[in-house]
């Protein structure tokens, strides 16, 4: 069965299109069978590709991004969804008042998914520089990486 998670940040552009992007990669690397989206809780970005910073920095570790484009959470995403994971606290907080009645979809925060880094937000890099971004990178492949793990354990 194909588990599907969608990622949550802000924008869609920098922080969830590469949470996507590293989950896509360690499902390939563990064989699992999964469908992976990302969308942001605002609109300012809707059609648009990712942020160039967040496309240099999945190119510098070997992943194009940039055939992605923005789109806003949606309630249907509630019920599409098995996971939905949000990127920082503001996100989670803004899913949960949006969650509807009767909703599938469990929600957490990506870093919850790794031990010892619980309640922990991924930094909005949108106002840095690279060196944010390689931490945005770093922050992304420690949680998909933990989420893979639990979802291949069946978690
Ligand atoms: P993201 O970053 O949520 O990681 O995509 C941001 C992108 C755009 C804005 C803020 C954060 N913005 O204010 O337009």
């Amino acid at each position: 069965m194909t588990i599907a998670i969608l990622f949550v940040c802000l924008g869609n552009i920098c922080r969830s299109p590469l949470a996507e992007a590293a989950l896509r990669a360690e499902a390939e690397r563990r064989g699992l069978d999964i469908e992976v989206d990302s969308a942001g809780t605002g609109d300012w970005h809707v059609g648009h590709p990712p942020d160039p910073r967040a496309r240099a920095v999945a190119g510098r570790n070997g992943v194009d991004i940039s055939h992605l484009r923005a789109r806003q959470v949606t309630g249907e995403d509630f019920h599409r969804f098995d996971h939905i994971v949000a990127l920082d606290r503001e996100n989670f907080a803004g899913l949960e008042a949006m969650r509807p009645a009767g909703a599938r979809a469990r929600l957490s925060l990506l870093l919850d998914h790794v031990p010892g880094r619980e309640g922990e937000a991924v930094a909005d890099p949108y106002h840095g520089d690279d060196s944010h971004f390689d931490a945005s990178w770093a922050d992304v492949t420690a949680g998909a990486a933990g989420l893979a793990r639990r979802l291949s354990e069946g978690r």
